[in-house]
């Protein structure tokens, strides 16, 4: 088994193939990283391509392309990017007789090897030593499913970590510290999250009737949300952008429909 990259990530999937006896090699661009503890270094990339299964986890695709060799026998990539990146990697290794499995880790390094760290995984149905770092879940054929799915939660998780930061640094003008807001945040992201599934299922039918909340009185609520940062001398960037984005459904007819209906100007 070889380990291409030995950055945060691809030290953890290192250290976890040697914890479950794999014998591991590994490889890294710069010499200063250190190599985990029971694997080899590598001399150079061909010494790598030697073992049955390469993993890589490299910072980005562009970074990747230039290492792969049609030497490597089976490819378990765990660089992350985008559905049409995997895509191009997978056709390639079809090309190049090489077998593949395109992944995307729903985790942070210190998870690697805990049950709660989830490799979504698409195209290629065996996937080799996936279960050695977490829970693999196969997400479909197409080899760009799991870029898509994990920049579709991470799109999300950037953007409530954002509406956080932001309602941080708004409380704290006041003084409110984040040991005081953050549990009622957190209350409120459960609430949220309970949710979701009506909401999915009213941009499914495409059915926006609401007897909860009308798009036009949360347009009214994201002004104020701005105005008060601007007052309050914090940054308006973000309410500003959600304003706008929910204001292009109200101009399109949305106004007395949910806030599902927002999906009509995203889609
Ligand atoms: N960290 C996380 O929490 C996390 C979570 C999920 C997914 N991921 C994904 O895992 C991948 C690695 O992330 P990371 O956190 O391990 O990043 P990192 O600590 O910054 O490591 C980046 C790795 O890429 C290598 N690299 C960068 N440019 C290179 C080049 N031009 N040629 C060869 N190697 C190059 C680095 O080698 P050098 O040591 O030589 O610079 C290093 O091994 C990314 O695709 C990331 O999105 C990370």
């Amino acid at each position: 088994m070889s380990v291409l990259g030995l950055g945060r990530m691809g030290s953890a999937l290192a250290c976890a193939l040697v914890k479950k006896g794999y014998d591991v090699t590994v490889w890294n661009r710069s010499a200063d990283k250190q190599t985990p503890a029971g694997a080899r270094r590598a001399g150079d990339l061909d010494e790598a391509f030697e073992a049955d299964v390469v993993v890589t986890c490299l910072a980005t695709y562009e970074v990747q392309r230039p290492l792969l060799s049609k030497n490597i026998k089976a490819l378990v990539n765990l660089t992350s990017g985008t559905p049409e990146e995997a895509r191009v990697t997978a056709e390639w290794a079809r090309d190049n007789g090489v077998e593949y499995v395109d992944g995307v880790i729903m985790a942070v390094p210190q998870q690697i090897g805990t049950p709660g760290a989830r490799i979504f995984f698409a195209g290629n149905e065996e996937h080799h030593v996936l279960d050695a770092f977490g829970e693999p879940v196969y997400v479909g054929q197409d080899a760009g499913l799991a870029a898509l799915y994990d920049l579709g939660l991470l799109g999300v998780m950037w953007a409530t970590f954002a509406g956080y930061l932001q309602a941080v640094a708004l409380t704290g003008t006041e003084g409110v510290t984040p040991q005081q807001l953050t549990p009622m945040v957190a209350d409120w992201l459960r609430e949220l999250a309970e949710m979701l599934p009506e909401m999915g299922e009213e941009t499914q039918h495409r059915d926006y009737e609401t007897e909860v909340s009308a798009l036009d009185i949360n347009v009214s609520g994201l002004r104020m949300l701005a105005e008060a940062s601007r007052r309050q001398g914090v940054d308006s960037a973000l309410p500003q952008a959600l304003h706008d984005l929910y204001q292009r459904a109200q101009q399109k007819g949305h106004g007395t429909h949910s806030i599902a209906s927002v999906i009509e100007v995203i889609r």
